[in-house]
């Protein structure tokens, strides 16, 4: 019997620079792809401390083609995310044309071979993906963080946690890799565009609350995160 999660053995990190080098990435495209994230964010109506946008696309193992879903909200089970688990949330729906940025699917190429492994795996045709805009913004003496706060396993068999833009005054960030003792074992700090954790349900993962040295800091993160099959039939989410 295959392994469920055959991917990369709890976590893997992946720069940037590594994932775009086959792309010719032009200057302008970095903050191109900013300004895009910039103007698909909007308030997250399950917490103050984060502005949020999701994009729910399917993926066609065939004809390898992405199309946006009809259902565009998103389900954590309680078991994944204490804080807001157990729902279906909607948030902010990222403009599609996301599909066809040349940015985007320069990482998603990448990312493709992992993905037709679920779809083999598991014997299904079609992945379901929901991406995610988050963006962690605090002033000073203010404290942004994740939705769950601290050391969680997901439910999704794979996810794809992107840098876009993490400012230099920002305090804290860093994403922490545990056992299911909860006691961390690798400290991960995602610098430049497009730096890569790829996380799966075989380890515990969480990030730090985002601060401020001074003004307002940011971390800017975009999430492709992988449907498990149980998320993917929940009804009507
Ligand atoms: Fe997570």
């Amino acid at each position: 019997m295959k392994t469920p999660y055959p991917y990369v053995k709890g976590f893997k990190f992946l720069k940037g620079e590594d994932l775009l080098s086959d792309h010719q990435l032009e200057l302008n495209e970095i903050s191109e792809f900013r300004n895009f994230f910039d103007g698909n964010v909007k308030s997250d109506p399950y917490s103050p401390v984060r502005t949020r946008g999701m994009l729910k696309i399917e993926y066609d193992y065939i004809s390898r083609e992405l199309t946006k879903s009809e259902v565009q909200s998103y389900f954590a089970s309680g078991k994944a995310n204490d804080l807001n688990g157990g729902m279906s949330r909607t948030f902010n729906i990222i403009d599609e044309s996301l599909l066809n940025n040349t940015t985007f699917r320069a990482i998603f190429s990448q990312h493709e071979p992992l993905i037709r492994e679920y779809c083999e795996v598991n014997d299904v045709q079609t992945a379901n993906i929901s991406i995610h805009f988050i963006r962690y913004q605090a002033k000073e003496g203010e404290a942004s963080y994740s939705s769950p706060v601290w050391l969680h396993q997901d439910d999704e068999p794979l996810v794809f946690i992107h840098l876009i833009q993490l400012t230099e005054n920002a305090l804290g960030a860093d994403n922490v890799i545990s056992g299911f003792d909860d006691l961390p074992t690798n400290v991960i700090r995602l610098t430049n565009f497009m730096d890569c954790l790829i996380v799966d349900p075989t380890l515990k993962h969480a990030v730090t609350p985002t601060g401020s040295v001074k003004g307002t800091a940011r971390r800017d993160t975009m999430l492709i995160n992988l449907e498990n099959l149980s998320q993917q039939v929940y009804g009507s989410y």
